[in-house]
């Protein structure tokens, strides 16, 4: 199997469907009690009722208590990530034409809608995050792995507050201990497009300390 990527919870990789001889993306995640299985298992109940071209889909979910381990069966999308993207365009000193980020970001910002509309709000929204074909620069969102449902059935609101994703990336109510709302997904967006368009990240320093006063302060 080809491994297709690995971040710090779950090894995604590249399988067959044997029957249907589709491609298909696995990936394979810790359940090694419940809280893990539980967190597992809320991206795929997330992911599952989707449909949208622009962010991915989910198939199935197997639960292998012997392995400990839950997989994922998603669509395989061909492509790489935005961060990789971008990364090549950088080393060879060539900078995103003004039309490929202008289709990029109405593609995040139609993803974002359709989650905000269906009450899910992603919460980690960055370049590693973000599938993309080089060639036609269809975008697909991923790694629902931190999401969270912000409407219920009946449209009523549930708190959010948990301090999610990667400082570099993420809003700077979520790093202040307080009730924060679906917005925090714009900050990603618009963090994003500055990535586009510098090619580096508006907030970096080795300092953690210094790059959360950065963000708070809006210091870019
Ligand atoms: N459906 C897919 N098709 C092709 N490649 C994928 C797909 N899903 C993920 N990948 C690759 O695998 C990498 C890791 O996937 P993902 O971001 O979902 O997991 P993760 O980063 O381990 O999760 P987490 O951030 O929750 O720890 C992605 O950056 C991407 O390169
Ligand atoms: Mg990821």
């Amino acid at each position: 199997m080809e491994k297709l990527g690995e971040g710090c919870s779950a090894e995604v990789y590249k399988c067959e469907h044997s029957i249907l001889k589709q491609m298909r993306a696995v990936k394979i995640m810790r359940a090694e009690d419940d809280e893990y299985t539980e967190i597992a298992k809320q991206e795929f109940a997330l992911l599952r009722p989707l449909n949208h071209p622009n962010v991915v889909k989910v198939f199935d979910c197997i639960h292998d208590e012997q392995k400990r381990s839950l997989y994922l069966i998603m669509e395989f999308i061909q492509g790489q990530t935005l961060e990789d993207f971008v990364l090549k365009a950088s080393s060879s000193n060539k900078p995103l034409p003004e039309d490929v980020i202008l289709t990029i970001l109405k593609q995040l910002l139609k993803a974002v809608a359709y989650l905000h509309e269906n009450g899910v709000c992603h919460r980690d929204l960055k370049p590693d995050n973000i599938m993309i074909n080089p060639k036609t620069h269809h975008i697909k969102l991923t790694d629902f792995n931190i999401s969270r449902k912000f409407l219920d059935d009946k449209k009523n609101r549930k708190k959010m507050r948990t301090m999610t994703g990667l400082d570099m990336w993420s809003a700077p109510e979520t790093r202040q201990g307080i009730e924060y709302n679906e917005n925090v997904d714009l900050w990603g967006v618009g963090v994003i497009c500055y990535y586009m368009v510098m090619m580096f990240p508006p907030f970096n320093d080795s300092d953690e300390m210094k790059l959360i006063d950065k963000v708070q302060k809006c210091e870019f």
